[in-house]
């Protein structure tokens, strides 16, 4: 499988303006590569791209299309080609346990979907054309089955899972490495409204070094920490008639 390395292009992160994006920017920096920064906030990009000469603030709107498309090659005409891209950008409402909500749902697919949708289509044409790139997704361990109140959120993070695993297998033979990460908890703005327990919750710092370890390996999934994500990866495999009982226990004790 192809791994990318700085001599054979850039970095681009999305969602890079706080929490793991953020961390994982400055991470891709200290390993050597250049780094393209995108999210909507440009103050918070351009604040970061001050406190270093290989980071390069980007801004845009990721649910935006065309701009996306823009601004994929206006990367790579400014900074390089991408040999590394780690789409990451996501939101999260706290949702109600209880009441579905359109506005809720459609709201979180337009951005983790969309947004991953609108970078995937401009990143694997240039990528194939070169014939190598590597791309990481960011999903969650909240994508691996229903959890009570995710209508949205989790919805969003399974339908990832299942784009990377398709295009994992559909781009392996055109040099294109595809990646999955699924987090646990992570001390990020997305988790400090969290009321609920959150177990073992790390650092977004943290975080970052274990996907950067995940890149180098370019094995198929980044998923951490290990422990819950074993604890989830089990829960994934048991029958409706245990799966229902054991997710309503635990909602009862978080
Ligand atoms: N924190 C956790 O416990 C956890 C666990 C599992 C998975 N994750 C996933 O990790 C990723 C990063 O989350 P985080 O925890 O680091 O939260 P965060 O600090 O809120 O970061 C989210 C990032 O996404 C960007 N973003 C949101 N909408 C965007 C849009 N339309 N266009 C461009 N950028 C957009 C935000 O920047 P702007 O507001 O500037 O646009 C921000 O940089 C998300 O996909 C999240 O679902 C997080």
């Amino acid at each position: 499988m192809y791994r990318a390395r700085p001599p054979d292009g850039i970095a681009w992160v999305t969602g890079a303006s706080s929490g793991i994006g953020r961390e994982v920017a400055q991470e891709l920096v200290r390993r050597g590569y250049k780094v393209a920064a995108t999210s909507r906030r440009r103050p918070e990009l351009d604040e970061l791209a001050k406190r270093s000469r290989t980071l390069f603030s980007f801004p845009c709107d990721l649910t935006d299309r065309a701009a996306t498309a823009t601004t994929v090659s206006r990367i790579e005409k400014e900074i390089g080609p991408i040999a590394l891209a780690f789409l990451n950008a996501g939101i999260y409402f706290i949702a109600d346990l209880k009441v579905f909500s359109a506005d809720v749902a459609w709201r979180t697919f337009e951005t983790n979907i969309g947004g991953t949708i609108n970078c995937l289509d401009p990143l694997l044409s240039a990528m194939e054309r070169r014939g190598m790139g590597q791309i990481a997704i960011t999903a969650s361990l909240a994508g691996y089955g229903g959890i009570g109140g995710s209508f949205g959120y989790g919805s969003t993070k399974a339908a990832l899972i299942y784009m990377a695993e398709a295009l994992r297998l559909g781009y392996a033979t055109k040099g294109i490495t595809v990646q999955i990460v699924n987090p646990g908890f992570v001390h990020t703005a997305m988790t400090a409204e969290n009321k609920f327990e959150m177990p073992f919750i790390m650092g977004a710092e943290r975080a970052a070094a274990r996907i950067c370890q995940g890149f180098e390996k370019s094995g198929f999934e980044i998923a951490f920490p290990k422990r819950l994500a074993l604890g989830f990866k089990a829960m994934r495999h048991l029958p409706y008639a245990m799966y229902f009982p054991a997710m309503r226990r635990m909602a009862k004790r978080a």
